[in-house]
């Protein structure tokens, strides 16, 4: 689906909050994998106009989920572990369009 006055199709909101106490979604990888997702999708070609942009954030408030990621313009909140998820997110949800149920928040 691409809407051509949308300028990207999907945002994907990485929180990277960090916080002294070490209990936020940056001391669980959310850098790490929000440039893995950055690359991911540049490799595939998704990181244009109608594609998918990938963002950082601030704490989007559901810390006790973390690390969390944000899919607009859904609004579908997702936890990940590690690459495979992000994977399987940007796989199926973005390109498929399917919900990853296992990981929804
Ligand atoms: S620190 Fe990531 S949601 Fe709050």
């Amino acid at each position: 689906m691409h809407d051509k006055d949308t300028f990207y199709n999907f945002h994907l909101f990485f929180c990277t909050n960090q916080r002294d106490s070490g209990s936020a979604c940056s001391d669980f990888g959310a850098h790490k994998m929000k440039d893995h997702a950055k690359r991911l999708c540049t490799e595939m070609g998704l990181s244009k106009s109608g594609g998918v942009r990938i963002n950082m954030s601030g704490c989007l408030g559901r810390c006790e989920h973390g690390p969390v990621l944000a899919v607009y313009p859904e609004g579908v909140w997702y936890t990940y572990v590690d690459a495979d998820d992000v994977n399987e997110i940007i796989h199926e949800h973005i390109i498929g369009g399917r919900v990853v149920e296992r990981l929804k928040i």
